[in-house]
C-alpha cells in the first residue's frame, strides 16, 4: 500500500526555544507503512502511478500521530460516587483504605468478560483517536490475579483489531495489594515476580512493567523487586512515582533504567538528577492533578534545567483522571503546569515515544519512521493546545493507512 500526501505543511520540532518549524508546502510519500520521502512540493519527481492513493491535503497541518503513553483504558464500573464523596471532603487515600478506590474498580473488572471490557473501552479509545492518537499505552492493574490481569492485557491488545491503533501493553499487577493478600503484601510481590512477570514475558503479553510506588501501593523494597524481575525477563519498566508523597520511587526506577516515571508532583532535586542521568522521561499527568485537586505541581523548571524530556498523557482511569482527550491534557499542561504549546506538542509526540522506548520509530515526521500521522484543519501547531472540544482532526495515517474519524 503506497500513499502520497501532497500540499501538506508539517511540523518539525526544533531543539530548545527555536520554535516550531512549519514547512513550506510539501509532499510526503509513504511505502509499506514507512515514511519514504519528504520533499518540497516543487521537488517532487516520482511517478504518480506508483501510488495506490493520493490525498491532496490542501495546505493542512500534519503532525506525528499522537502517543498517549499512560492510560488505564481497560476497566469496568464507574467511580462517580467517589467523586461526590471527595467533593464533600473525603480524600483519595481514605477511600482506598476503606476498601473503595482501586479495589472498587478491581471488583467490577473481575466480573466483566474480555469481550465486555473491549466493548467498554472502545468509546474511550474513539475519543483518544479523535484527539489525534495513533499509539496508546494501556496498563493492566484492575485484575490483580492471574486470570484477570491476563484478561485485561488481552483485551488491551485486541483493540488493535477493532480500530486503526497501535497498542503498547504494560503489566501493572503492582497497582495495589488485592484483598486476598491484604495481610501478606510480600507474598503478593513474590507472585508478581515469580509467576506473573515471567508468564507475560514468555507469552509477549506485556511490553513493560509498572509499579505504584506509594504508601497505598508498594514500598521501595517491594518496587525494587518488581523492577529487578522485569529487567531479568527483558521487559522495560515504568513507574507511578511521587504522586502523593516523596518516596524516592523515581530515582529507584531511574537506577533500573526506567523508560519513564509518571505523575511526579512530589519529585525533588535528587530525583530530577537521577532522571537526567538515566535519560528517563518525566511523564506529566495533569488530568489526575486537576481531578484530585492536587496543589503541588511537578518541578517543571528543574526538569527543564536538567534537560529531562517531559511527556504528557491522559492517565485515563475511573478514579483519578476520567478524561479520554489528549488535547485537553496538552491544554492543562500549559495552563496548570506552565508548559509552552511547543513543549506540549513534544510531550505527546517524540517525548511520549521515548516514554515507550519507541523514539526511533514513531513520534516524528521523519523519513524512515513509521507512517503514523495526524492531519489537522489548522494553520499553526499552537492551536493544538489552545482549542478544546472542536473536532479539528481531518484524518489520521496509521501504519501507512488512511483513517477518517
Ligand atoms: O494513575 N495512582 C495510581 N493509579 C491510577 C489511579 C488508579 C485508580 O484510582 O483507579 C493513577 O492515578
Ligand atoms: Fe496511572
Amino acid at each position: 500500500m503506497n500513499l502520497l500526501l501532497t500540499n501538506v505543511h508539517y511540523t518539525s520540532l526544533l531543539a530548545g526555544d527555536e520554535g516550531y518549524a512549519v514547512s513550506a508546502p510539501s509532499t510526503i510519500s509513504i511505502r509499506d507503512g514507512v515514511i519514504d520521502r519528504i520533499c518540497h512540493q516543487s521537488e517532487f519527481n516520482m511517478s504518480l502511478e506508483d501510488f495506490d492513493t493520493i490525498l491532496d491535503c490542501q495546505g493542512k497541518l500534519i503532525t506525528p500521530g499522537f502517543i498517549d503513553s499512560h492510560t488505564h483504558l481497560i476497566f469496568a464500573g464507574s467511580r462517580s460516587q467517589e467523586f461526590e464523596q471527595r467533593l464533600l471532603g473525603a480524600s483519595y487515600q481514605s477511600i482506598i483504605l476503606n476498601g473503595g478506590g482501586i479495589h472498587s474498580t478491581v471488583q467490577a473488572t473481575r466480573l466483566a468478560s474480555e469481550e465486555h471490557l473491549i466493548e467498554l473501552a472502545l468509546p474511550r479509545l474513539d475519543s483518544l483517536i479523535r484527539s489525534g492518537c495513533t499509539t496508546v499505552e494501556i496498563k493492566s492493574g484492575y485484575g490483580l490475579s492471574f486470570e484477570h490481569e491476563i484478561k485485561m492485557l488481552r483485551a488491551a491488545k485486541a483493540l488493535e483489531s477493532h480500530r486503526k491503533i497501535n497498542v503498547h501493553t504494560t503489566l501493572l499487577a503492582a497497582h495495589t495489594v488485592p484483598k486476598e493478600y491484604q495481610q501478606r503484601p510480600d507474598d503478593y510481590v513474590d507472585w508478581i515476580c515469580q509467576d506473573m512477570i515471567p508468564y507475560c514475558a514468555e507469552h509477549q503479553l506485556a511490553d513493560s512493567v509498572d509499579v505504584f510506588c506509594e504508601s497505598i501501593g508498594f514500598n521501595l523494597k517491594q518496587s525494587e523487586r518488581v523492577f529487578q524481575s522485569a529487567v531479568k525477563h527483558g521487559l522495560s519498566i515504568k513507574g507511578h512515582t511521587e504522586q502523593l508523597s516523596n518516596m524516592g520511587g523515581s530515582a529507584l526506577a531511574a537506577r533500573y533504567g526506567a523508560l519513564s516515571v509518571d505523575h511526579i508532583e512530589y519529585l525533588d532535586l535528587p530525583g530530577v538528577e537521577a532522571l537526567s542521568k538515566a535519560n528517563t522521561v518525566a511523564t506529566l499527568l495533569p488530568g489526575a492533578f486537576y481531578f484530585l485537586k492536587e496543589t503541588r505541581k511537578p518541578p517543571i523548571e528543574l526538569l527543564r534545567r536538567h534537560n529531562v524530556p517531559m511527556a504528557i498523557a491522559t492517565d485515563v482511569n475511573p478514579g483519578t483522571s476520567p478524561f479520554a482527550d489528549l488535547r485537553l491534557m496538552m491544554n492543562m499542561a500549559c495552563t496548570l503546569f506552565g508548559l509552552s504549546p511547543q513543549e506540549a506538542l513534544r510531550g505527546v509526540t517524540n517525548h511520549a515515544a521515548q516514554a515507550l522506548g519507541k523514539q526511533n520509530v514513531i513520534g516524528q515526521v521523519k523519513e524512515g519512521n513509521c507512517a503514523d500521522l495526524a492531519v489537522w484543519d489548522m494553520s499553526h501547531p499552537s492551536e493544538l493546545s489552545y482549542q478544546i472540544g472542536l473536532n479539528s482532526l481531518y484524518c489520521r495515517v496509521v501504519n501507512g493507512r488512511l483513517d477518517y474519524v
